[in-house]
């Protein structure tokens, strides 16, 4: 079992569980706390980036699977 796991949620963030290290394009590190998990934007709506702050809720829709098989029709 890996020590992280990314799960891209339905419709919303890339949900992150296990020690990761967060750091923006300079090199600083974002503060996240170690034992709870965290979720990032997937959806670009976020004004609190990279985090997600449920914006996605106003539309977003992305289902992928990765057996490629559509989630829903659409
Ligand atoms: S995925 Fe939640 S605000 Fe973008």
């Amino acid at each position: 079992m890996p020590d992280v796991e990314i799960k891209v949620r339905d419709d919303g963030p890339y949900k992150v569980t296990g020690p990761v290290r967060l750091i923006d394009a300079a090199g600083e590190e974002f503060a996240v706390e170690d034992d709870r998990p965290i979720a990032l934007c997937r959806c670009g709506r976020s004004r609190t980036k990279p985090f997600c702050d449920a914006s996605h809720k106003t539309g977003f829709e992305s289902c992928p699977r990765a057996s490629g098989l559509p989630a829903r029709d659409t």
